[in-house]
């Protein structure tokens, strides 16, 4: 029986660590959060935090010389890409190289490598001043994005438009950065992607790619806040087959072999461009549901597969049928909250296929500003795209966080 290591017990991981029970691993388990709720279904579990590489590189090493010989390692809806890159190297186990996790959490260092292989991006630079800042907008104008060069779930990202203070997006963006350095973009208009690709012997297979809906890009301002995504893509075949070659290449181009390819994408009047790769599995239940409900492709099982460095039948990777997915969230107003209210509505529902919350009563709701302000989600199917937003959006005004 092979063991496969994966490297985050969050409660989004746990269908990915199922699929890897069902697939007869022997599965270990790692999180800084001694009560996991992932813990419950691995075989063994490890306390580690995702973010502490060295601390689980030694808790690996410690595994694989006094329990069993680890045959593979992963993250499932973590975005920790170097810790897992790191542990495969000091075990020699099959994934991406360190600087190749590196570069997927250095914005800057990723775009870079991009202009240098003729990949198509925003205009950027890293801004090392405000007066350098002001002189760029000076030149280049509004809307302009400003962002952590190291953060994500677009903590400190901003959409700088005129009514904005320089000094506040400066300073705001600059916090949410570990190292500290901020970097601008052009502002990219058009419909904005989710793909999720695995990359096999330098080929990619695209199974996800969904559309991120941004309807509250005002209401938010300057904050950017992606209020879920939906499958099928409304873009045309042509339009999708070329965007996702994009961020295949992309991929590629930061030495993404055999691994995962996950893109921020953008399809603009000039044809697709990239705002970023993850060389992970997404979060949001996109790999682990929203991608099978929509295509049949069980993406995880074969990216488990292939970080036990196993042959892929990458004929698995081809979605097998287009179905309705919408997932949306929830923004109740700002105070405390008072209760959840008629979620016994759905309960019963054949098209609610998962509803959850990230708060309780009690909990306080404050202002939106990045991706872990939001309040819940729900996920729902239906026969068409359109069926499928129809209802996520009845569920979300049906179901009430009554705040005070
Ligand atoms: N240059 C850009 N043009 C348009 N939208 C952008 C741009 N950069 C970022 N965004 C929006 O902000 C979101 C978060 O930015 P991103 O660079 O992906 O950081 P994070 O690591 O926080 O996901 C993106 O998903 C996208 O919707
Ligand atoms: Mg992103």
């Amino acid at each position: 029986m092979k063991t496969i290591w994966i490297v985050s017990g969050g409660a989004e991981a746990i269908p990915g660590i199922i699929r890897a029970k069902e697939l007869g691993l022997h599965v270990v388990v790692s999180d800084g959060n001694e009560s996991a709720p992932g813990f419950e279904y691995a075989d063994d579990s490890v306390v580690a935090s995702t973010y502490d590489i060295d601390a689980t590189v030694q808790a690996a090493y410690d595994y694989s010389h006094n329990n069993r010989k680890i045959d593979g390692v992963i993250s499932i809806a973590s975005d920790v890409p170097v810790t897992v890159a790191a542990v495969a190297h000091e075990l020699g186990l099959p994934g991406i190289s360190v600087e190749t996790a590196r570069l997927a959490c250095d914005k800057l260092a990723m775009k870079q490598r991009f202009a240098e292989n003729s990949i198509p991006i925003p205009w950027f630079s890293e801004i090392e001043s405000l007066k350098q800042l002001q002189d760029i907008i000076d030149k280049r104008g509004y809307p302009l994005i400003i962002k952590p060069v190291d953060s994500r779930g677009a903590r400190g990202v901003l959409r700088l438009l005129e009514q904005h203070d320089l000094a506040w997006a400066y300073n705001y963006s600059k916090s949410y950065s570990p190292m500290g350095r901020v970097m601008v973009e052009e502002y990219l208009s058009g419909i904005q992607v989710s793909t999720e690709a695995l990359i096999v012997n330098g080929q990619g297979f695209t199974s996800g790619f969904s559309d991120r809906n941004y309807e509250y890009l005002d209401r938010f301002s300057p904050y950017i806040i992606e209020n879920g995504g939906h499958q099928p893509s409304v873009l045309a075949e042509n339009d999708q087959l070329e965007l996702a070659d994009t961020a295949v290449k992309a991929g590629l181009a930061m030495g993404i072999q055999n691994g995962v390819a996950k893109g921020d994408m953008v399809m603009t009047a000039d044809g697709p461009k990239v705002i970023e790769i993850a060389a992970r599995l997404s979060g949001g239940w996109f790999c682990t549901d929203q991608i099978p409900l929509g295509t049949g492709v069980d993406l995880v099982g074969s990216a488990i597969k292939l970080a036990l460095g196993e042959d892929l039948d990458t004929s698995l990777l081809k979605p097998q049928w287009r179905k309705g997915v919408a997932i949306r969230y929830f923004f109740p107003p700002t105070g405390k909250i008072k209760s959840i209210e008629n979620t016994e509505l759905f309960t019963q529902c054949p098209w609610v296929y998962k509803i959850g919350f990230f708060v309780k009563p009690g909990d306080e709701i404050l202002t939106v500003t990045d991706h872990t302000k939001r309040a819940g989600y729900v996920i729902t199917t239906g026969d068409t795209r359109d069926e499928a937003i129809d209802r996520a959006q009845e569920v979300i005004s049906a179901v009430r966080i009554v705040t005070i």
